[in-house]
């Protein structure tokens, strides 16, 4: 069986909705980190199916005993947000993991060869196979941060079929590279847009992700 990259765009209307107010040239940076917040909540909620490790336990309820799925708490899992706009996405999928370890990666993509480069690296020196990896970046434009941060995160034993990446606009430069390089990996997007321009922003997409989320 020959593996492909799947990309999902799951059709929620909560989903719809804060993609439209982070597109929004007008909505001021307090908005659009709740919209960051949002967005990071409800595709982390998306990526986490069959994916999340379940235990079949028994449980005694004030009645009788009853079969349950608890999630296994032995398997470890990681968040790993892309700084800085993917520390944006952070709340929102802590929420949902919070048994999950954070491992910061700052990565900056160069403006004018738009090459990606790692100024901070928080990463452990081997997760365990089983590991359950999510990274955060709002954009996949070029796809060069992304697969930056997939080339640290395999080579210290991270494994792409436990690998989801959420993000809210992707492009079809990154997903080409994505899915040549790493063919088991799910990513979770809002959206797959058009095109990118001349100084590699995602057209139409959101605009800075860093500088709106941030203000800076
Ligand atoms: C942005 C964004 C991604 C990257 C995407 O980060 O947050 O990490 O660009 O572009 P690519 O797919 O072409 O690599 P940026 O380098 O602007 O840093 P920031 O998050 O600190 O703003
Ligand atoms: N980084 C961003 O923040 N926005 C884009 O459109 C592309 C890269």
């Amino acid at each position: 069986m020959t593996l492909q990259l799947r990309v999902y765009v799951p059709e929620h209307p909560l989903i719809q909705h804060w993609l439209g107010v982070a597109r929004d040239q007008d909505t001021p940076a307090v908005l659009f980190k709740s919209a960051m917040t949002e967005l990071g909540r409800w595709l982390t909620y998306e990526a986490s199916r069959q994916w999340l490790p379940v235990e079949e336990v028994t449980v005694q309820t004030p009645l009788a005993l009853c079969p349950a799925k608890l999630i296994n708490p032995t398997v470890p899992m990681a968040v790993i947000p892309i700084l800085r706009a993917g520390l944006a996405l952070l709340d929102g999928a802590q929420t949902l993991l919070p048994l999950a370890n954070t491992y910061h990666l700052g990565m900056a993509r160069n403006e004018d060869t738009l090459e990606a480069s790692c100024y901070l690296n928080k990463l452990p020196e081997a997760f365990a196979p089983e590991t359950r990896i999510l990274l955060l970046d709002p954009m996949l434009a070029t796809g060069g941060s992304m697969m930056s941060a997939l080339a640290e995160v395999v080579a210290r034993g991270g494994d792409p079929a436990q690998i989801r990446i959420v993000s809210v606009v992707a492009a079809p430069p990154a997903l080409q590279k994505l899915s040549q390089a790493y063919p088991a990996l799910n990513v979770y997007t809002a959206m797959i847009d058009e095109t990118l321009n001349e100084q590699g922003y995602i057209v139409p997409g959101l605009g800075d992700a860093g500088d709106r989320a941030f203000g800076t």
